[in-house]
């Protein structure tokens, strides 16, 4: 079922600013330029550790999920944590099957890699949302 840990999503207003504070605390270093992921209303810059990375995601657009989490929590905080499969289509049946609740219409979107995700709902997980991730090939 679920395999690695590729990324924890952390949700904050400002993504440059986070990822100044993750150097100079943590001297973690940044993946390169942040980026804007219209469809899906947020804006991301990714920091790279040894076993997997931090998405730091900041709200973009009127109606982005992250400015609700944010409004809920103005400090910025955890989100979601995403784990491998490594069939998307395959993962998402099984949880349809164990009675899990895929997010939105249940297709896979192209999330911040550049492969497919969905999204688990929290009360599948004891509060914590799901991320899904395709395993990129070349891996
Ligand atoms: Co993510």
């Amino acid at each position: 079922m679920i395999g690695c840990i590729n990324h924890i999503g952390i949700a904050t207003r400002d993504v440059e600013q986070a990822a100044e504070n993750w150097a100079k605390i943590y001297g973690a270093i940044d993946a390169g330029d942040a980026f804007d992921l219209p469809e899906q209303g947020v804006r991301v810059k990714f920091i790279n550790l040894p076993n997997g990375q931090l998405e730091l995601i900041a709200p973009l657009g009127e109606n982005s999920p992250i400015e609700k989490f944010l409004q809920r929590h103005p400090s910025g905080g955890q989100h979601h944590i995403c784990f491998e499969v490594d069939d998307i289509l395959q993962a998402r049946d099984e949880m349809i099957n164990r009675g899990a609740k895929v997010l939105g219409n249940g297709e896979p979107r192209i999330g911040a890699h550049g492969v497919p995700v969905i999204f688990i709902h929290p009360e599948n997980s004891g509060g914590v949302l799901v991320e899904l991730m395709q395993k990129p090939t070349g891996d």
